[in-house]
């Protein structure tokens, strides 16, 4: 069972002017993991609210993973990834790259995404863009490494027993 959190980071939002539809479409593709969600909140688009949120869930140890939506673009107000930058202990830079390369091929515009993903303490952080499209095709193209990230991250798995699945090839 993977525990997972939704953290909307989205000024209107956070004001009741916008429907979430983002962190619905985030737990409706969690649905097809073996999952439980364990936090769900919307901040608006400040630096240190993020930051804050991030490190209590991470550090309360009950969330496998932390998945946010929005703030990682262009704007001024967009600072999503600085602040998981801030409190991650490594970055893990392939969930980004798998995003914008399957994106690309959807739209010219995934390359305006700066999301980022890390990993602090024994908790995996994924940034995903704000639209409930962007949620979609970006969280469907790493949705199949999550599981096994996390049991990394937890020491579930080790080098020898990867080997054994078949998962990780030694070389
Ligand atoms: N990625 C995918 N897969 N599909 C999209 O429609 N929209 C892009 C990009 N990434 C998009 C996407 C757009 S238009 C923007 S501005 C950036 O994500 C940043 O979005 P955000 O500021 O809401 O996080």
């Amino acid at each position: 069972m993977l525990t997972f959190s939704i953290l909307t980071i989205s000024d209107k939002g956070a004001r009741g002017q916008r429907h979430d539809e983002s962190g619905q479409t985030i737990r409706d593709i969690f649905s097809n993991l073996d999952s439980k969600i364990v936090n769900y909140e919307i901040v608006p688009d400040e630096q240190d609210v993020i930051r804050q949120k991030l490190t209590e869930w991470a550090d309360k140890g009950e969330t496998d993973v932390v998945i946010t939506t929005g703030g990682t673009g262009l704007g001024e107000r967009d600072v999503t990834p600085e602040a998981t930058i801030a409190v991650v202990d490594r970055v893990v830079p392939g969930f980004a790259e798998a995003m914008r390369a399957t994106s690309l091929s959807k739209t010219p515009m995934a390359m305006l995404s700066r999301a980022t993903a890390g990993v602090r303490g024994k908790c995996l952080i994924i940034n995903l863009p704000g639209s409930p499209r962007a949620v979609r095709e970006c969280l469907e193209a790493v949705l199949p490494a999550i599981p096994h990230a996390v049991d990394i991250i937890k020491g579930v798995v080790t080098e020898h027993s990867q080997q054994v699945a078949g998962i990780c090839d030694a070389n």
